[in-house]
């Protein structure tokens, strides 16, 4: 599952996601995207900590989703020095632990300063790793991306040179 992790539209993150897909559909392999948009509005009165969950269709298929994903592929873009906070609802929300613990994940940080989600994918490894999903250690950053993307097509050739590395190193991941 490929995650373009901000509610933000349009967003780049889901178009380097929906690239990222491409590269994978090439190699026969197909990734789910989800784009965390999707997320229902009504989450806070339905689900969000809440004791007993009230049904949300919306959000049962999106769980249901994440049940069925194995690997997963998250596009962070950098939102006040970390990642977005929609991503920490979509977590706070999936069941725990069974949605995520043992499962294995890489990220790939954009941002239009310099740091490229550095720290926000530090910060997110923490996350997962508490959530017991296993990392993988090399994490592409997209610095400057308004630069570097035009009408939604990564212009960067060593950025998309980084995405075949980290898919190449995923697969055996
Ligand atoms: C709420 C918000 C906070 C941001 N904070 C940062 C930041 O801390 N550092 C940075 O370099 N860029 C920051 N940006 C710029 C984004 O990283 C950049 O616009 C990126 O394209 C956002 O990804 P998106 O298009 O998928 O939302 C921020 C953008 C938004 C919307």
């Amino acid at each position: 599952m490929i995650v373009a992790s901000t509610s933000r539209v349009p967003s780049r993150s889901r178009w380097v996601a929906e690239h990222y897909q491409q590269c994978l559909q090439a190699l026969r392999i197909d990734a789910d995207l989800m784009a965390l948009d999707r997320v229902p509005y009504n989450l806070l009165e339905t689900t969000l900590y809440r004791n007993p969950r009230q049904p949300n269709t919306a959000w049962d298929s999106i769980q249901q989703r994440v049940h069925t994903a194995q690997k997963f592929i998250f596009i962070i873009p950098e939102y006040n020095g970390s990642f977005p906070g929609i991503l920490k609802v979509w977590i706070d929300a999936l069941e725990y632990p069974g949605s995520l613990r043992g499962k294995k994940a890489c990220m790939l940080g954009l941002s239009d300063g310099t740091q490229g989600s550095a720290l926000a994918m530090s910060h997110f490894a923490d996350v997962l790793n508490y959530a017991g999903v296993h990392t993988l250690a090399f994490r592409p950053r997209f610095i400057q991306i308004g630069k570097n993307m035009s009408a939604g097509v990564l212009e960067n050739s060593d950025y998309l040179k980084q995405i075949q590395i980290q898919i190449d190193q995923f697969i055996t991941f």
